[in-house]
């Protein structure tokens, strides 16, 4: 298992390229199931996921072709089945489950079993597949899902967190073949899904209010393939702004999108970060001493569940108390404990962190438990006098496109140790 050796104390300057966005391709990937045509998505990251996720679709029949960021699935013949070995090693992939109901009326998926960031349960999922007629079973660990055809139907998605990304994502899909109207309320807004929304219309489909919390499906007989260009991915924009601000550095992020930012830009700035617009690209630094703030994650537009860990090394350098509160899953601060070994002083409580920020991190050995985890070991790591080893850094590989590359062109002194 590779990990990565850090040097820190170097503050960061200079350009990263930020890829297209894991969360959005993951489910673009599985709605080439809905048709039989070739579909070509450019801007693919890749990454662990998105090289499974085609896996994936290739278990089911599908044929994927890569080309230097650019794939072309071809969903002729299918299967409506994909086995649990495959499906346990990636929860996104329960995504696939939609498309499939829709396209052939069954779907036999593996129920995506347990996280370290939460429970994570897909009851909201199979509650729409319900609401359009669908019979749902749960046998030997999997979600047997038929119908003799789908109806549109309204439908509330809310659950106890508030609105479902993929449960959004997976009805929205089965709804396009759908007889008739559907109406998803409290939907996720997240840009992912619009831009899931906008490729489903190219591909023929009658989708309005993507990005609002209500989401209006006309089905359609049939899907036709069709070609997109995936969005920034937001997440990985936001990780290196707050590298950048943790080393005391100044980045651009080049084709970042700041519409999709605007809570983590605006939590930055009372932190004593700036992300400015130069031309067309967005720059993040520092304006000398950080602040301690207190942060919420919350569903879009709210300040990201995704960027709650690298918010919390930051504030590890921030004199004063910060608290982070983690609204969206109940079991996310897997690396507080890590940070500790740098040196932070964070104490939680519920679903809270208390953070007593100020005092220098010192390099330490740490293991990586998630992705979002890991990013913010790297970047405690990146600021921290002397060197951090960040173990199990597969998490990272999952999400981040050449991470160690892209931080060495920024003057970082990181390397890949391969074990
Ligand atoms: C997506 O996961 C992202 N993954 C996650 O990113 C992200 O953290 C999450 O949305 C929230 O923004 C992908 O897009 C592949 P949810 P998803 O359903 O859709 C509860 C990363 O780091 N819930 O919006 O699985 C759930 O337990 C990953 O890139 C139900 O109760 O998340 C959670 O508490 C991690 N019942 C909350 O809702 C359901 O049926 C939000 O989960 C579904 C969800």
């Amino acid at each position: 298992m590779d990990s990565f050796l850090i040097k820190g104390g170097v503050p960061l300057h200079g350009t990263v390229a930020i890829s297209g966005s894991k969360n959005a391709v993951l489910p673009i990937m599985a709605a080439t199931l809905l048709t039989d045509e070739p579909c070509v998505i450019r801007r693919v990251p890749d990454l662990s996921d998105t090289r499974f996720m085609a896996r994936i679709l290739e278990s089911l029949g599908a044929q994927a072709k890569w080309e230097q960021g650019t794939l072309t699935i071809r969903a002729q013949k299918i299967r409506g089945y994909a086995d649990y070995d495959l499906i346990r090693q990636m929860r996104g992939s329960i995504c696939i489950a939609g498309p499939l109901l829709a396209r052939l009326k069954e779907a036999r998926v593996s129920l995506p079993g347990g996280c370290v960031i939460g429970a994570r349960p897909i009851n909201l999922h199979l509650k729409g597949f319900e609401a359009l007629g669908a019979k749902i079973g749960i046998v030997g660990g999997y979600v047997d899902a038929t119908a003799r055809k789908l109806c549109g139907a309204t439908m509330f998605l809310g659950g106890r967190a508030g609105s479902t990304v993929l449960g959004t994502d997976n009805v929205m899909m089965a709804a396009t073949l759908a007889d008739g109207v559907t109406v998803i309320e409290s939907a996720a807004c997240e840009p992912e899904v619009v831009d899931l929304a906008k490729f489903l219309n190219a591909m023929g489909a009658k989708i309005s209010g993507a990005g609002s919390p209500t989401i209006t499906i006309t089905g359609v007989k049939k899907l036709h393939g069709a070609e997109h260009e995936v969005i920034p991915d937001r997440i990985e924009a936001a990780t290196y702004a707050i590298a950048a601000a943790a080393t005391n550095g100044e980045v651009t992020l080049r084709g970042a999108r700041a519409d999709h930012l605007r809570a983590v830009f605006d939590k930055l700035d009372e932190t004593g970060v700036s992300v400015e617009r130069r031309g067309a690209n967005l720059v993040a630094r520092r304006h000398g001493r950080l602040t301690a703030v207190d942060a919420t994650t919350l569903t879009y537009p709210g300040f990201p569940t995704d960027v709650q860990a690298q918010m919390m090394s930051l504030l590890t350098l921030a004199p004063g108390i910060s608290i982070i509160t983690e609204r969206i899953f109940e079991s996310r601060f897997m690396h507080v404990s890590e940070l500790a070994r740098l040196g932070a002083d964070i104490e939680i409580e519920g679903p809270s962190a208390i953070v007593k920020g100020g005092r220098p991190l010192s390099g330490a050995p740490v293991m990586a438990s998630d992705l979002r985890a890991s990013a913010a070991l790297v970047i405690a790591g990146l600021a921290a006098k002397g060197a951090t080893h960040v173990n199990r850094i597969y998490h990272l590989d999952r999400g981040y496109e050449h991470m160690d590359a892209k931080l060495r062109k920024l003057g970082a002194r990181i390397q890949r140790v391969a074990e």
